[in-house]
């Protein structure tokens, strides 16, 4: 008896946050109409509310973009161990890089009754009839990494400072040509990422941002003249695209010799495809080279002298948050969020939580990624 008393204030609270949860919008809140938004809740059998937020029986889906990458196998993996260890049965599905299969991945989820769904998109704006379902279920959703566009359904975003990410890549560059003293000028192109993902204009931006003033003052000189994002993007992040990309700038623009001293690649995915351009295409100095995510082949690449850094974006931190935030909404807690300004989705703005990216080079790379046990050494090799 107490816990159904117990059990159904939950409910209050929980409908409550999810209230706040929806971007504080008084308008678009997420209607806890049946059973889907209170799962569990007075049922006998759920868990005893001193197992707070572990909570046994609540369902979460889990929808991945792509195994193609090696980071959202990583996201995937430790979603689910970490959501299963604390008690939640886990529904994980990846995408394969196709819209149409992760909404209905996503729909699947719907009607099982998951009880939160955490998404990342593989086209932000790509979902809504799936968000629209699962607000009419009154099921929360959390927007993994990437944010979930156009859509009053989207309760949470937790994510890296995707700007920072951009503004660490810029800031090597800066550095490593000591732009403010040297004479220059240099050379240099840019790879950008999917225009699909609303992350790829933050990174793009946080570096542009600091190099602007060096390309305008002429110390930094763009020699195909590709400038934009729209430029320079590269649908799903390939590598393929990304590559063949830098094979034509090389031929068109280097081919007579002109040296390159800056290829600024938004991440290591596209890094890779212009490192393995540059490897058939260039004779010149070897540029600097920058990525993200610190996959294996480029942590390879940079211990090998082939890419000078990376941004590390520790996958289990974030999958860290995310289960922290599942349980806080499940259990009717104020949920952690550190930046409730900056992620508009284009009609809400999303509260959100960012965690830290950090700066990754062969210097620091051992420290970072295999006392940490992110790697062992003999996956570097
Ligand atoms: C992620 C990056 C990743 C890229 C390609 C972005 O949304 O934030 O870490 O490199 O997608 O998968």
């Amino acid at each position: 008896m107490k816990k159904k008393v117990l059990s159904a204030l939950l409910s209050v609270a929980m409908v409550a946050s999810l209230l706040v949860g929806c971007g504080g919008s008084s308008t678009s809140t997420t209607a806890p109409a049946d059973d889907a938004a209170a799962p569990a809740a007075t049922d006998d059998a759920a868990p005893a509310a001193d197992e707070g937020a572990s909570a046994g029986g609540k369902k979460v889906g889990v929808s991945m973009p792509t195994k193609d990458l090696q980071r959202w196998n990583q996201d995937g993996s430790n979603m689910e161990s970490e959501l299963k260890a604390a008690g939640y049965e886990v529904d994980l599905q990846f995408a394969s890089n196709d819209v149409q299969t992760q909404l209905s991945q996503v729909e699947n989820m719907i009607s099982q009754k998951c009880d939160v769904l955490v998404i990342a998109a593989i086209e932000g704006s790509s979902l809504g009839e799936a968000l629209d379902m699962a607000k009419d279920a009154g099921i929360p959703v959390i927007a993994y990494d990437r944010l979930l566009m156009d859509s009053d359904a989207v309760s949470y975003y937790a994510t890296f400072d995707n700007y920072m990410v951009g503004t660490v890549q810029g800031n090597y560059v800066k550095d490593t040509l000591d732009l403010d003293n040297a004479a220059g000028p240099f050379n240099i192109e840019f790879t950008a990422g999917d225009p699909g993902d609303n992350n790829a204009g933050f990174f793009f931006n946080g570096a542009y941002d600091v190099l602007k003033p060096y390309i305008e003052n002429g110390k930094l000189n763009v020699v195909s003249g590709q400038k934009t994002f729209e430029e320079c993007a590269t649908p799903t992040w390939a590598t393929e695209t990304a590559q063949s990309r830098a094979e034509n700038i090389l031929s068109s623009f280097y081919a007579d010799g002109t040296n390159l001293d800056v290829w600024l690649c938004s991440n290591d995915s596209t890094a890779l495809g212009v490192e393995n351009a540059l490897a058939a295409n260039y004779n010149g100095n070897y540029p600097i080279i920058t990525g993200q995510d610190c996959d294996i082949e480029n942590t390879k690449n940079m211990i090998a002298g082939k890419q000078s850094m990376s941004v590390f974006k520790d996958t289990r931190t974030l999958a860290s948050q995310v289960v922290k935030m599942v349980g806080q909404i499940l259990t009717g807690a104020t949920v952690d969020v550190n930046d409730t300004e900056t992620y508009n989705n284009n009609v809400i703005t999303v509260p959100s939580y960012l965690c830290e990216p950090v700066f990754a080079d062969a210097n620091n790379y051992k420290q970072l990624l295999i006392d940490s046990g992110y790697y062992t050494e003999d996956q570097l090799k």
